[in-house]
């Protein structure tokens, strides 16, 4: 297969990928009742592909919602600073929520999330990550399914960047040290 230049190889492959996703799809279309409603938030801009694919994948009757964020502060309140680049179209309220992530590392975006979220009164909020970095956790925070858990290396592709590219790479592959150690991409 042909590599992009900085990707050193490939963690996890296309076909990988797929055949967890449509797992993780039956383990939470087992886990809610057969005709409740969900509401399926997914996180800009990692969780896109994730998002896209697990929804096919999820039996339930799904309205499908998006929420732009970012952490920011280096403040040891887990419930501190969320900044919000894209609300929700719909309120929540009652309703089962959830949240698809690309990625959980320190936790600390997850955290927030979860706090702000919680306060327009859900009926519940799960969590669906693709990758979990549990070595690089600093707040806990629950994720209810996991895809894959992996170790501290620096993962691109399926949604996940560097910079801002690699998003569109089909599988998920480990970025050359080189790539992030100097200034240049
Ligand atoms: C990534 C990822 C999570 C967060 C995880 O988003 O999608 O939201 O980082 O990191 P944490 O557990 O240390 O908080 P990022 O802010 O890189 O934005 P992106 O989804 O647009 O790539």
């Amino acid at each position: 297969m042909h590599l992009e230049k900085n990707v050193e190889r490939v963690y996890i492959s296309a076909e990988e990928i797929q055949e967890r996703v449509t797992q993780l799809g039956q383990e939470i279309s087992e886990f809610y009742p057969a005709d409740e409603e969900i509401v399926v938030i997914g996180v800009l801009n990692g969780s896109f592909c994730f998002m896209a694919d697990l929804v096919r994948k999820i039996k339930q009757p799904a309205i499908i919602e998006f929420f732009g964020c970012s952490s920011y502060g280096s403040g040891t309140e887990s419930t501190g600073n969320l900044r919000i680049t894209k609300d929700l179209d719909r309120d929540i309220a009652d309703k089962h929520v959830l949240v698809v992530e690309d990625i959980v590392d320190t936790g600390t975006t997850l955290a927030r999330l979860r706090t702000f979220l919680s306060k327009r009164n859900p009926k519940s909020i799960r969590i669906v990550a693709l990758v979990d970095k549990p070595s690089r956790r600093k707040v806990e925070t629950p994720v209810d399914f996991v895809g894959f858990e992996i170790e501290d290396y620096f993962v691109v592709g399926y949604g996940m960047d560097f910079a801002d590219h690699y998003r569109n790479l089909p599988y998920i592959g480990v970025l050359k040290p080189e790539a992030y150690e100097s200034t240049e991409n």
